[in-house]
């Protein structure tokens, strides 16, 4: 495995806890944007491996901002990331996998911001988006080779993400009480699922897109839901919650924080 990321220190201690568990893993300092890097970082993987079975493209920064009030700067920094870094991550990668003939999978990180709109994330959706057709679009070119395109659509997962977004006001912990299963995804949550699809386990699926959101998208859903009260002497009984009073609002003006990624 070799992961890469501009976050050197994060990125080999990642390496360094595979490691430890007996896994053969490696680190490579990697800007997403940079096409020479991707360059560098390919023929260093062909070097050392000889071939890629699989491509996990994570990157990805948010930028919480209304339309009006982004710059271009800050819009051309958000596509640079999350969809140049996904474009480079599989025009350098697809050359890997065909050494092998052998198919191949490529897992492109979109989210439920790929799949519906979010007030004040406008940059970030039109990534998410663009990904989640971009993958249909390429998953159709290569399927004859038998390397399957599919995307990944968080909600609410306990990462530095959606606590850069909203702080400590309004954590994802507590953002996660509001969705249908009632609470947060952990990042082992989808990474169950980036597994399944880069095995065998998901040999007949590609073009598709797989949320794991808690519900989020499954349609329309009520920010009541029911809890167990407890210790009230009345155990089991179930009552009403309005989410939204118990002070998880986001403190960023219009910014719903329950309508994030
Ligand atoms: N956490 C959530 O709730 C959530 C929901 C939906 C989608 N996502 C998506 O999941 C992915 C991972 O996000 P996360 O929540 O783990 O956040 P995170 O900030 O922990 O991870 C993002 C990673 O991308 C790296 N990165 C950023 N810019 C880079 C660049 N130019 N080159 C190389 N690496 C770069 C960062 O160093 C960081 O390690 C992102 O694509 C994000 O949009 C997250």
């Amino acid at each position: 495995m070799v992961a890469t990321d501009f976050d050197q220190s994060a990125g080999a201690q990642v390496v360094a806890d595979l490691t430890k568990q007996g896994h053969k893993a490696m680190f490579l300092t990697q800007d997403v944007t940079s096409e020479t890097r991707w360059m560098e970082v390919a023929s260093e993987i062909e070097h050392r491996y000889g071939r890629l079975n699989v491509l996990v493209s994570n990157a990805g920064i948010a930028l919480d901002v209304s339309i009006v009030d982004m710059s271009l700067v800050d819009w051309r920094r958000q596509i640079a990331v999350n969809l140049d870094g996904v474009f480079l991550s599989v025009k350098y990668s697809l050359p890997l996998m065909r050494i092998r003939r052998g198919g191949g999978s490529i897992i492109l990180m979109s989210s439920i911001a790929g799949l519906s709109g979010v007030k004040r994330l406008a940059g970030y959706c039109a990534t998410k988006g663009g990904i989640r057709l971009f993958a249909k679009a390429v998953a159709l070119e290569c399927a004859s080779e038998g390397i399957r395109v599919n995307s990944v659509h968080p909600g609410t997962i306990v990462t530095p993400i959606p606590k850069k977004l909203y702080g400590a006001v309004a954590d994802p912990i507590e953002l996660g009480k509001r969705e249908p299963l009632g609470r947060a995804g952990q990042p082992m949550e989808v990474a169950q699922g980036v597994l399944y699809l880069a095995s065998d386990a998901s040999s007949y699926v590609t073009g598709t897109e797989l949320a794991i959101d808690g519900g989020r998208c499954a349609g329309p859903y009520s920010r009541k839901t029911d809890a167990r009260v407890a210790a009230t002497g009345s155990s089991n009984a179930t009552r009403d919650i309005e989410l939204q009073s118990e002070g998880v609002s986001s403190g960023l003006g219009t910014a719903d924080p329950c309508e994030h990624f």
